[in-house]
């Protein structure tokens, strides 16, 4: 097989796999691998999920798609599953996180709109990340994911993350209609904000009439050890768009509203052939019901034990500045670009990603055992000491 009939828009690693069970992925050649990022934040419950799996094949052979012409019971248990968790009132579903999050910028310029707002507007964060579509590259807060993209889509204002002043600032600004935030940041190098910066922004948007819209993508279906981290914060959004991990594997995503941004969407606003699929969404609902029965619970616990295991290994290695980690989000900070640690830690046996340069990314599955935690502890303890001493040595 060769690459070459693919548009090369992926620097991709010099591996496949044809299999995978819990937190380990097999290659070609039968060799065994910790999948210590989860496809990216999507296996959560880890690879082929013996319930998600079973699901997805039943349904599979009862009924796969239909449209949104007509009503899908599948998507409406789900959107009922989703809201009773959360508190949000009602569901749009997409087929990624990007279209999820488009969903929500509509809601947005839809809002502004109809309120008579000039030019609806939407705060958003530097070091964010929304997506890869036209409006959402345009709201992420990276220059190398615009470059090139000119003209952006217009409509957002860039404020430092973390900072409630810089937003307050804006307060006096007619065209703002919304705030656009993730609670963790993700690929901006798992960047935590202080606690009580979710309620501070919810208390902005209520004074001023925004929408309080947060990106949990990667932070939602239990990563951060509540099933959306907002709920760690008591905090209910307006919008709250999810994917990732809805599916675990199967490509799924949703928009979530409340409050101010119920009912802002009628008939004709917005849609999807494929969203919120028969298939799609039975698979979904047993991922999000064996997540929220049986997994979000022990996250927090996990997550703590592997940031002090991390600490400890790692704490004489003077390269390694912090250990961050908000449930199984965990990111070493080193003191230097470290992208190649991702091909020492794969010939290892150990899947990772270094995002932001120099900041080592783990969201493994959230069913890693405590002697999988160990093995990546051990593992990856390993791989930055012999980076960190052959970096001395040079
Ligand atoms: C916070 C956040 N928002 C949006 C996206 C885009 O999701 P997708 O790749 O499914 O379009 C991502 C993907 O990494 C993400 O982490």
């Amino acid at each position: 097989m060769s690459q070459q009939y693919l548009i090369p828009t992926y620097a991709r690693q010099p591996v496949a796999f044809v299999r995978g069970e819990g937190v380990w992925l097999f290659d070609e050649n039968g060799d065994k691998y910790m999948d210590a990022i989860s496809g990216i934040a999507v296996c959560n419950l880890g690879h082929c999920h013996p319930a998600v799996s079973r699901t997805l094949a039943e349904q599979a052979g009862q009924l796969m798609h239909t449209s949104n012409l007509y009503r899908i019971p599948a998507q409406e248990a789900l959107a009922q599953r989703l809201c009773e968790i959360s508190g949000m009132q009602s569901a749009f579903f997409s087929n990624s996180g990007a279209e999820a999050n488009e969903a929500a910028i509509k809601i947005a310029r839809l809002f502004g709109n109809r309120k008579g707002v000039a030019k609806p507007t939407v705060l958003v964060m530097e070091g964010s990340f929304h997506g890869r579509t036209m409006a959402t590259l345009s709201a992420t807060g990276n220059s190398k994911v615009q470059e090139g993209f000119t003209p952006l889509v217009e409509g957002f204002i860039r404020v430092p993350f973390n900072d409630v002043d810089a937003i307050a600032a804006h307060a006096g600004n007619p065209d703002v209609v919304a705030i656009l935030a993730e609670p963790v940041q993700g690929e901006g190098g798992i960047n935590i904000p202080d606690p009580g910066y979710l309620q501070a922004l919810r208390q902005l948007c209520d004074q001023h009439d925004w929408l309080l819209m947060l990106d949990e993508i990667q932070t939602g279906n239990g990563r951060t050890g509540h099933y959306f981290a907002c709920m760690g914060e008591s905090v209910v959004p307006d919008v709250l768009t999810t994917a990732k991990g809805l599916g675990n594997g199967f490509p799924i995503g949703a928009c979530l509203v409340a409050g101010k941004a119920q009912g802002v969407f009628g008939p004709g606003t917005h849609g999807s052939t494929y969203g919120g699929n028969p298939l799609g969404c039975a698979t979904s609902l047993t991922v999000v019901n064996t997540l929220a029965n049986e997994v979000v619970a022990g996250v927090s616990a996990k997550g703590e034990q592997l940031k002090a295991a991390f600490q400890q290994a790692l704490g004489d290695v003077a390269m390694v500045t912090e250990v961050r980690q908000k449930g199984l989000m965990i990111g070493i900070q080193l003191d230097r670009p470290c992208g190649e640690l991702v091909n020492s830690a794969r010939e290892a046996g150990l899947l990772i990603n270094v995002t932001a340069g120099s900041v080592v990314r783990l969201l493994p599955p959230l069913v890693i055992s405590d002697a999988e935690m160990q093995t990546l502890v051990d593992q990856l303890s390993a791989v930055i000491r012999s980076f960190a001493n052959a970096q001395e040595v040079a």
